[in-house]
């Protein structure tokens, strides 16, 4: 099979290559996917230029995310899913068989059923983001009639933290950089998009509070305006690192009895995750959840794609095997 992949870390035109590769068989548990989209988040051009490295046995096929259909099962797996229109989540966990090839293979939990309303390619940008926007949300209890403030709601996890903060019964207020990311917020069903760089972008949100739960993009550039505008016993959840560890307001947190809660998907439990997969496929099947525009690039485009990923393309790209 034809497989863009690296078999050492760098620069996307560096390292990624298109290759011929042995397609995988599916072994015991697992089910073999013909890749119909491939999605890129950041984790995976983070691996791959190693600024947050990880192994690499022989070569890695990148990309957690894709959405495609199974073509056979392996021992243990009901032969009834061939044919089956999945969405995949960590593929490139742990393993060399990312999304980024016409096959994969992945233990038959982390390929989800997609519904025939669902385009591969929003099933390709489900994994990272949307899975971490849950755990984000809702690990610390149910958001029904609470504030929610996502920051930086035009980016992919902050989109479907939008989607599911609703689906949940939340009021939800977002913050964007410009008038296209707010109208990508709006569309995701935001009740009020603030830009954050307005000079009054804390009395909106606080006009709008008080914020029971943050989920949290940049904590460092950000821990101001959520002081600002939560209740206290708040809780701000973050999950992304910026290039500089931010210094806390210590005093303010404790006099907010502020919750604190960091988040990295590869730890969240398995409880979670199997709840992740499941209010994501109801949210699916009820046509809660959209997609981010796409930017689509073939399988010979690897290192474009990687690159407009890494450049900070607005919404989602697609590589497309
Ligand atoms: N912990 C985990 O398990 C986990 C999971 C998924 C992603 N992540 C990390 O989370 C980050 C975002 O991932 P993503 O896939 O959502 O990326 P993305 O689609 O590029 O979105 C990032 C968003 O953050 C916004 N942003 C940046 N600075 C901001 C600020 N000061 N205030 C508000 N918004 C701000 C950006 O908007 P503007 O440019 O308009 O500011 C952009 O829309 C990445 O660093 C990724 O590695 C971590």
């Amino acid at each position: 099979m034809r497989a863009a992949l690296y078999r050492g870390m760098g620069k996307a035109a560096e390292v990624l290559r298109v290759e011929e590769v042995d397609r995988p068989e599916p072994g015991p548990g697992e089910v073999l996917v013909r890749v119909h989209a491939s999605g890129v988040n950041p984790t995976d051009y983070k691996a791959r230029s190693g600024a947050v490295p990880r192994p690499i046995d022989d070569f890695q096929i990148p990309h957690h995310d894709g959405a495609g259909v199974v073509e056979a099962v392996g021992a243990g797996v009901d032969p009834g899913r061939v044919g089956e229109r999945v969405w995949l989540w960590f593929a490139a966990a742990g393993r060399r068989w990312g999304t980024a090839a016409e096959w994969t293979v992945v233990p038959a939990r982390q390929a989800v059923p997609l519904p025939d309303g669902a385009s591969f390619e929003l099933g390709a940008t489900l994994g990272v983001p949307a899975m971490t926007a849950h755990y984000c949300l809702l690990a610390d209890g149910p958001v029904n009639g609470q504030t929610v403030l996502v920051a930086g709601g035009a980016g992919a996890v902050g989109h479907f933290a939008i989607e599911l903060a609703k689906r949940a019964g939340a009021r939800v207020v977002t913050t964007v950089s410009s008038p296209d990311k707010a109208a990508l917020a709006e569309k995701a069903g935001a009740d009020l998009v603030v830009n954050y760089r307005s000079p009054d972008a804390v009395d909106q949100v606080r006009a709008f509070g008080p914020v029971d739960r943050v989920v949290e993009v940049a904590l460092g550039a950000n821990a101001e305006l959520d002081l600002a505008v939560i209740r206290t016993h708040a809780t701000i959840v973050t999950y992304a690192a910026e290039a500089a560890n931010p210094e806390l307001p210590v005093r303010a947190c404790m006099t907010a009895n502020v919750t604190l809660r960091f988040v990295l998907l590869y730890g969240v439990p398995m409880a979670a995750l199997d709840q992740a997969v499941a209010d994501i496929s109801a949210a699916l099947a009820a046509g809660e959840l959209t997609g981010l525009p796409v930017r689509k690039f073939p399988l010979a485009g690897i290192a474009a794609a990687h690159e407009a990923a890494e450049g900070g393309a607005v919404g989602k790209v697609i590589v497309t095997p």
